[in-house]
């Protein structure tokens, strides 16, 4: 689908709303549709992520873009301290619901959520715990959401500032990109992955704008239709026995959202810029040690802080 004038968004979000392309809620309403239900998403990731934050001693985590809350509750359930921000009103409403409705639960109890964009998050209303947070993630493809309209990465670079600057020394960031580099080389993202696999996708269409031979945004249009859930699908948040209509109910729905698409070559320079070369950086293929899955979905980037400012480096 291409528009006359072209569109970042999908019609009707405002250009102020450009940051927040969730706003007018026609994504944030199918979300769990989307990723096939928060536990199904999580079941393929789960065990070794948090096997890999146990053995790195992670405590407390901050969540930059919790979204409805997938992850964060995975967290949450699995005994990390979790503190959870996203830009989008409409997305964090989910995950306010969800820790509503299990705020028996300690932990969910004590689940801070505050809505904060990565370009000012030392602004957001979350208390830092002294020193900082152990790790920080951004996952589900979120980061590729910030566009690259100057073309010098400076919106990346001053959110990747932030990120470590919620680190304590030593801590770790965890952040993901879909594999642009096979995206871009053939032209379409697949529709089903290791975070997006649900039988509600009808589909998904891809366009690549280059602006003066720079390829500066991916859009995406997604066709998802929850009717296609299977009988047993329970979105989590909503009530079992709702006699009220559900948000989704009939509705087949189209949205449209843009990704920056960094590759990995570009994605790591920017990180280890920020980072420092010298400072221990892995990256894993569909949470996978690199090159075990042959063509991953997507490049995850675990990077450490620095344990002193003064250069010298996590082992
Ligand atoms: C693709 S969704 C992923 C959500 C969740 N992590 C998941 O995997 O389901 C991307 C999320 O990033 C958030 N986001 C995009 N740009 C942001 C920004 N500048 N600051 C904070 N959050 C942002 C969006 O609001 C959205 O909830």
């Amino acid at each position: 689908m291409v528009d006359s004038v072209y569109r970042t968004r999908s019609l009707g979000i405002g250009v102020s709303g450009i940051p927040d392309q969730y706003a007018d809620g026609k994504a944030a309403r199918v979300w769990q549709h989307y990723i096939g239900g928060h536990k199904k998403r999580t079941e393929s990731y789960r065990e070794f992520f948090c096997n890999l934050l146990n053995e790195n001693g992670i405590r407390h985590i901050l969540d930059v873009a919790c979204g409805t809350g997938v992850d964060s509750i995975m967290l949450l359930e699995n005994n990390f301290k979790v503190t959870s921000t996203d830009a989008s009103d409409k997305m964090l409403k989910q995950a306010w619901k969800i820790r509503w409705q299990r705020r028996k639960e300690e932990a969910f109890d004590n689940w801070e959520i505050e809505e904060g964009n990565w370009l000012s998050l030392q602004e957001t209303q979350i208390t830092v715990p002294e020193g900082g947070f152990d790790a920080v993630i951004c996952l589900g493809n979120s980061f590729a959401h910030l566009p690259d309209f100057p073309g010098d990465l400076s919106n990346q670079k001053l959110a990747i500032e932030n990120f470590k600057d919620m680190l304590k020394p030593g801590g770790v960031l965890f952040i993901d990109h879909r594999n642009y580099d096979a995206i871009l080389d053939t032209g379409k993202a697949p529709s089903k992955n290791l975070y997006y696999n649900s039988d509600c996708i009808e589909g998904i269409k891809t366009s690549v704008l280059y602006v003066d031979g720079r390829e500066s945004m991916i859009t995406l249009d997604y066709t998802v239709d929850p009717s296609k859930a299977s009988e047993d699908f329970m979105e989590e948040g909503e009530e079992p026995k709702a006699k009220k209509r559900k948000s989704t109910d009939g509705e087949v729905s189209k949205f449209r959202l843009s990704y920056c698409p960094l590759r990995l070559k570009t994605f790591r320079s920017l990180l280890k810029g920020i980072f420092g070369e010298e400072v221990r950086h892995e990256v894993f293929g569909d949470f996978e040690p690199l090159g075990k899955v042959e063509l991953p979905a997507y490049y995850v980037h675990m990077i450490w802080k620095a344990t002193s400012e003064n250069g010298v480096a996590a082992t």
